[in-house]
């Protein structure tokens, strides 16, 4: 492997913050002075703020501590069986938690979980290993509340050595990158590492937070601190000021699968902004492509008339951005009705459920749960393959009592 130098450049030295007193208090965010954190937003929006903290979105990403992980490190759960001799068992040791391996009951290797991603169905870790991370061959999955491999891992050989690149951050997490900003008593420094894909632990930013859909927000902070009765934003992007196709971007950014060529990094879209910008095709075109049930809702949701024959809907009409995916199916069918009043199943599509049934499950009929064909995983010690199941997007006619 080629040998890369550790060198740290030193790109632009000293922002001098003459007229600030308290400078070592203030709040430095990794992806530059325009960001505020979203810290700096629970003065003021605190509904949303404690509806997305604790969202899915915020935990996409997070650090692998024993609160947030979700797997099993006691006696009988916490062993990956991949033969005879050959085991992975999770440990803790020392307050850090561990993939360790044993061949024929000596240990040969021990990683630490790190880094987590996902926290729905599945969560994945991740290690560090100098300036790069590294995917753990044992995922927790909680459809079987239990560890299997790793999407795309043997249960034959545990693989340590696959790389987790900046792409998965940019669906994942707020920022990495391989500039960072260290601060002393009066000046702020940014440091840049000499290989692009580098990554500085630095400049992690966990999990998908406020200006990471909102963009930068740092003027908007302190012009309303300033003036604090104005009540029109000021300094920021409204979402109800842009246009239907400008606000599925803003979701299909991560929404629409990673199979499009990009032009640039996810990194570094802000909402107004096209994704034509972005990829080399749109995505979400309904073409006859079977997309997945994993990652590409934007892609599912184009192909259903629903979508295509109505000129309003987009996630929101369905999602807070803010909240998780409601669990209360009954919910959704109060949206499915207020376009579908006048629908009339026919008798024998009605003769097996009373009229309130059809009314609550219209979700469970016309957007099924379907088995991803790019994620499956193997249980310990051979059992057979187990599938993850998702729901679809694609709103549709389903034969009956297939999911
Ligand atoms: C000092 C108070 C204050 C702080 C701090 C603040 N905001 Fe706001 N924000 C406002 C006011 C006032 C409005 C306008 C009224 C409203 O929509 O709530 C607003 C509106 C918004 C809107 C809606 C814009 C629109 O036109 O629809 C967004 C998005 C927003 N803020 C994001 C943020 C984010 C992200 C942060 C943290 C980085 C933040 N705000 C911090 C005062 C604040
Ligand atoms: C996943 C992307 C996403 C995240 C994360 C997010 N927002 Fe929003 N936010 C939106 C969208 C989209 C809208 C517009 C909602 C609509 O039009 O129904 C919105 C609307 C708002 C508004 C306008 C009032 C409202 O509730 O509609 C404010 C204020 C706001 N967000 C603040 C925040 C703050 C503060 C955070 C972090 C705690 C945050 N948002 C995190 C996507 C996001
Ligand atoms: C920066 C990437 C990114 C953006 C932008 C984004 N999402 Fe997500 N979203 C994710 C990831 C990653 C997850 C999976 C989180 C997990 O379970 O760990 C997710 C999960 C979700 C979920 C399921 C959450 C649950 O637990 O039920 C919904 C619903 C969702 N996103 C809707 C939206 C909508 C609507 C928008 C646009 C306003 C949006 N997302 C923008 C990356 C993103
Ligand atoms: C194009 C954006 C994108 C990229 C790139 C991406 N993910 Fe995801 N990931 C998502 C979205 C969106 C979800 C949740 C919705 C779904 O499964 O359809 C998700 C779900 C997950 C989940 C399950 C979380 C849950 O509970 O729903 C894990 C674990 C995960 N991703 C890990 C990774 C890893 C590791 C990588 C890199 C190898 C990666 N992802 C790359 C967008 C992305
Ligand atoms: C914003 C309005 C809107 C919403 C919300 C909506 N639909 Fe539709 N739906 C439509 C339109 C328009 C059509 C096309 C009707 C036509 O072609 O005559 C359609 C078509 C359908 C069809 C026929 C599909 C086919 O392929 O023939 C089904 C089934 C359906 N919708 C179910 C649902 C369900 C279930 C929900 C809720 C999860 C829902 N819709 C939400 C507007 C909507
Ligand atoms: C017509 C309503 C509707 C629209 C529009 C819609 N969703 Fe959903 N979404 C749902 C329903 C219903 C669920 C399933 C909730 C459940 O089963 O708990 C869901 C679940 C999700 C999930 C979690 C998947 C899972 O199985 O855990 C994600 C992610 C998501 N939606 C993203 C999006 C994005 C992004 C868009 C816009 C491209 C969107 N949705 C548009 C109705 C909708
Ligand atoms: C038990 C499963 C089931 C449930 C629950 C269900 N549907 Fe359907 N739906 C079907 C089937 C099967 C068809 C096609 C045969 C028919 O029209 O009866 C259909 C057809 C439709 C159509 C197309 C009708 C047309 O004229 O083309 C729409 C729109 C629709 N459903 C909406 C809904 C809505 C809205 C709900 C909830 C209020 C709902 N469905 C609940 C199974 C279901």
């Amino acid at each position: 492997m080629k040998k890369i130098r550790f060198l740290f450049a030193i790109v632009v030295l000293a922002v001098l913050l003459t007229n600030c007193t308290n400078k070592s208090d203030e709040y430095i965010d990794p992806r530059g002075t325009d960001y505020a954190g979203s810290e700096n937003c629970i003065q003021c929006h605190q509904t949303q703020y404690e509806s997305a903290f604790h969202s899915s979105h915020f935990k996409a990403s997070a650090p692998a501590t024993k609160e947030n992980i979700l797997g099993h490190f006691t006696n009988g759960k916490n062993t990956f069986v991949y033969d005879k001799n050959t085991k992975l068992v999770m440990e803790e040791r020392n307050d850090t938690l561990y993939q360790v391996l044993y061949k024929n009951g000596k240990e040969a290797k021990a990683y630490p979980f790190e880094i987590l991603f996902g926290t729905k169905h599945a969560q994945t870790s991740a290690y560090w290993k100098n300036h790069f991370t590294y995917e753990l061959p044992i995922s927790y999955y909680k459809s079987i509340n239990s560890w299997a491999t790793s999407p795309g891992y043997s249960a034959v050989n545990p693989n340590f050595e696959r790389k987790i690149d900046k792409e998965c951050f940019a669906c994942h997490s707020s920022n990495i990158g391989s500039r960072y900003i260290t601060t002393s008593s009066d000046s702020i420094t940014f440091m840049t590492m000499e290989v692009e894909e580098f990554m500085s632990k630095k400049t992690l930013i966990y999990g998908i937070d406020c200006e990471r859909c909102h963009g930068p927000a740092k003027k908007h902070v302190q012009t309303h601190l300033k003036f604090p009765d104005l009540k029109i934003a000021q300094n920021i992007t409204g979402f109800k000021n842009l246009n239907r196709q400008q606000k599925i971007d803003a979701c299909a950014l991560c929404h629409s699968g990673n199979d499009k060529m990009k032009l640039k990094s996810r990194f570094q879209f802000r909402p107004g902004e096209s994704l034509t910008d972005y990829f080399r095709e749109r995505p979400g075109t309904p073409d006859t492509l079977n997309y997945d049930v994993h990652g590409n809702q934007l892609g599912l949701l184009s192909q259903s008339k629903c979508f295509r024959k109505s000129p309003t809907m987009d996630c929101m009409s369905c999602h807070n951005p803010h909240q998780d995916a409601s669990q209360n199916l009954a919910s959704y069918s109060k949206i499915c009705m207020s376009c579908h009043q006048q629908t009339k199943h026919k008798a024998t599509t009605i003769k097996t459920l009373s009229k309130s049934m059809l009314e609550n499950k219209c979700v469970e009929c016309h957007m099924p749960k379907q088995d991803s064909k790019a994620i499956h995983f193997q249980q310990s010690n051979k059992a057979p393959i187990t599938s993850y199941s998702l729901r679809t997007h694609k709103i549709g006619i389903y034969p009956p009592g297939k999911k």
